[in-house]
């Protein structure tokens, strides 16, 4: 499976090395190359050093090259770089096919079946004989490489200016991508463009190869580290860059250390990307125990009236966190099968100018015309969770100060999660500085903010308490590691709809699952059955597809986010609402292509019903979903909440819905019509 030879770098890796091939194999000294495979040989990856003595990497799959020559490497701010005169001392490998259990998620077990190789780089006597290991690993649908810098003499500490780790993908294809490094975060319109018209972008980002291959870039076990974005330099050569620090160098850490995984998503088809756990495998199992206090859920919230503008955070007239109103919607959530209720604007602090400021905020302390207490008891006596929400305005100095007396409250109140929010502009996290009193501006996705968000989820692990975290770090599978962790924003959710016309357009959610999704679960927050934000502005969405949101973007807490008095004047959506889970045993991705539609066939973790459903995009279609999934000899009931006839989200047809019951078995072919901007959800019960 593994070779490690001495021989003259040549074919692609030589290629792209300074020297044309003839001049290199002329003059360049013997080269050590380290080969190795996926399990089942789809994917050989094959590590040496270049002309310039640089790791250089390159990936094939099934034969032909993936991944050109790629450089390794990082710039220092206190010292010579480590991307310059390498050569290879050694490698190990090892393999691994263990399959782990998720206590929430989409799916209930999760098999990693993967060989890697460890290669030891060292540099030489010019450039003070420094080590750099990376190690890769190969799985049958997806790749990681990390570095693992070791102790070793004379570095005590490593000040990283950037990571050079490049990916030069070798064939042309369409890329659907967020710019990273903006002002305004995650929180943007997905383009899909031409792979060579990437600019920095986000990730996870996403191709479709000419091939038909698919690949989604990503990172994975992100630990106090920055978080990295993916830069073209040129052509399709992508490399990355990291978030910046207000100490100057991106990221400060003592040795040894490991970095996050950069990780490449690769398959056939839109589903081999979805249906797929590489991040989840490359995080440490379970560090926190037992998490069975957090049960999956949907709740309801104390929320869209401020999002509107209808009601105020802070206090006064308007504001929306009253007593009375928490107890009126405690008790539709208890009629209705709600496990939750979130109540923002609870606390004192949103008098001011809260936005990227956040020092006046409390998160112990409740406003007068919020009875905590009570509304607490009133909820625990009806059965309902409670909610809590940190709000921050990215003001980690205030909220860390706060922290452990705030947990340790929420869980005296019964409380099992938190809300947190980091309203801010980019570089403007306002963290604790090294003096009292100082403080110093870092960006939300920078190695002090990576800090942070550890040590909010990690205290909060202490307190029982499940942290669903807004204007987040990036999701890098950390919930495998701690599962309180349970699901984060970091895209544009449904609080955009509010503020403009059509505002996240008809393609953004089938884009988002095969984009944002697969870093990780999303509070997207659907359910928005009145169709319509501020100013009655509509959404690009109709009906049916609010309740497709519920199947296509998993979250183990889903909300109905519209007024109580909106779901209420839809019972039969309602209904279904009620029924669909939050926790699957299954999910399978049964019909579906990047950035127009996807629709999902889930199994319930805790009955043998079936939920099918899911989005599309602008693009009215007609799909057969085949019923393969359903257990042999089985006759199920299938409820159906689909697209009405004539439905489209750009007129006030996006009302239009209709409901069928028929009767499926495995085999079958169910067609389906999908209106522009629309959605479906099917409940399969077997039997009656
Ligand atoms: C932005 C969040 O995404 C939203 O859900 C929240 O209501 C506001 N910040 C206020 O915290
Ligand atoms: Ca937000």
């Amino acid at each position: 499976m593994f070779r490690f030879t001495r021989k003259a770098a040549l074919g692609a890796l030589a290629a792209a090395a300074l020297l044309p091939i003839p001049a290199l194999a002329q003059t360049a000294p013997a080269k050590a190359v380290v080969t190795a495979a996926s399990p089942d040989g789809t994917l050989v990856l094959t590590v040496t050093t270049d002309g310039s003595d640089r790791p250089v990497y390159s990936l094939s799959r099934k034969g032909k090259l993936l991944i050109g020559a790629s450089k390794l490497g990082f710039t220092l701010t206190d010292g010579l770089n480590l991307v310059r005169g390498f050569r290879i001392t050694g490698s190990e490998t090892a393999s691994a096919d263990s399959t782990w259990e998720q206590p929430w998620g989409e799916r209930r077990f999760v098999r990693d079946h993967h060989n890697e190789v460890l290669v030891h780089f060292e540099q030489n006597a010019d450039y003070a004989g420094r080590k750099m290991n990376v190690r890769f690993r190969l799985f049958d649908n997806g790749f990681g490489l990390r570095y693992e810098l070791p102790e070793q003499p004379g570095i005590k500490t490593l000040k990283i200016g950037d990571e050079w780790t490049e990916f030069d993908v070798a064939q042309p294809g369409t890329a659907f991508w967020v710019a990273g490094l903006e002002w305004n975060r995650e929180e943007q319109i997905y383009q899909r463009t031409p792979i060579d018209a990437v600019a920095t972008a986000q990730t996870p980002i996403t191709m479709r190869l000419e091939d038909g291959t698919h690949l989604a870039f990503h990172e994975a076990a992100l630990v106090d580290y920055s978080a990295m974005y993916f830069k073209r330099a040129e052509r399709q050569l992508f490399r990355t860059t990291l978030a910046p620090s207000s100490r100057g160098s991106a990221v400060i850490r003592d040795l040894p250390f490991n970095t996050p995984w950069r990780t490449i998503r690769i398959a056939d088809s839109a589903a081999g990307l979805v249906e797929n756990d590489l991040e989840l495998n490359l995080n440490e199992p379970n560090k926190i125990g037992d998490v069975s206090w957090f049960k999956p859920m949907k709740y309801i919230g104390i929320w869209w009236g401020m999002i509107r503008g209808d009601w105020t955070w802070a206090e006064g007239p308007r504001h929306g966190a009253t007593t009375e109103r928490a107890k009126q919607y405690i008790d539709f959530a208890a009629k209705n099968g709600f496990g939750g209720l979130l109540v923002e604007g609870w606390d004192k602090g949103w008098n001011g100018d809260w936005f990227g400021h956040g020092q006046d905020f409390s998160f112990t302390e409740a406003v007068p015309d919020f009875d905590l207490k009570a509304v607490a008891a009133y909820a625990a006596k009806n059965k309902i969770q409670l909610i809590g929400h940190n709000e921050t305005g990215g003001n980690i100095a205030n909220y860390e100060a706060q922290l452990e007396p705030a947990m340790k409250l929420y869980q005296s109140l019964g409380m099992h999660s938190v809300k947190t929010g980091y309203v801010a502009d980019a570089g403007g996290i306002i963290a604790p500085g090294d003096a009292p009193g100082e403080v110093r501006m870092e960006w939300h996705e920078g190695q002090r903010n990576v800090q942070h968000h550890m040590k909010v989820v990690e205290t909060a692990a202490k307190y029982q308490v499940a942290i669903d975290a807004h204007e987040p770090v990036k999701d890098t599978g950390l919930r495998r590691t701690y599962p309180n962790w349970i699901d984060r924003e970091g895209a544009r959710g449904m609080e955009y709809n509010a503020w403009g016309q059509f505002a996240n357009g008809p393609d953004h959610e089938p884009t988002l699952v095969y984009t944002r999704m697969l870093s990780g679960p999303m509070d997207f927050t659907p359910g928005m059955l009145s169709l319509e934000g501020a100013n009655h502005v509509p959404l690009a969405s109709t009906l049916a597809k609010q309740l497709g949101l519920y199947l296509a973007i998993y979250s183990p807490i889903q909300m109905a986010s519209d007024f109580i008095e909106s779901l209420a004047a839809h019972p039969k959506e309602l209904e279904f609402i009620r029924q669909v889970p939050a926790d699957w045993s299954e999910s399978h991705l049964i019909a579906g292509e990047v950035g127009d539609y996807a629709i999902f066939a889930r199994k319930d973790r805790n009955s043998e019903d079936w939920y099918v459903g899911g989005v599309n995009g602008h693009a009215a279609r007609d799909v057969s979903l085949a019923m393969d999934f359903l257990d042999a000899g089985k006759t199920y009931t299938a409820t159906v909440w689909k697209d009405g006839e004539g439905a489209t989200y750009e007129t006030d047809a996006r009302h239009k819905i209709a409901y069928a019951t028929l009767k499926v078995k495995k085999g079958d072919k169910l067609p389906l019509w999908l209106a522009p901007g629309g959605g479906a959800a099917i409940r399969l019960h077997p039997g009656k």
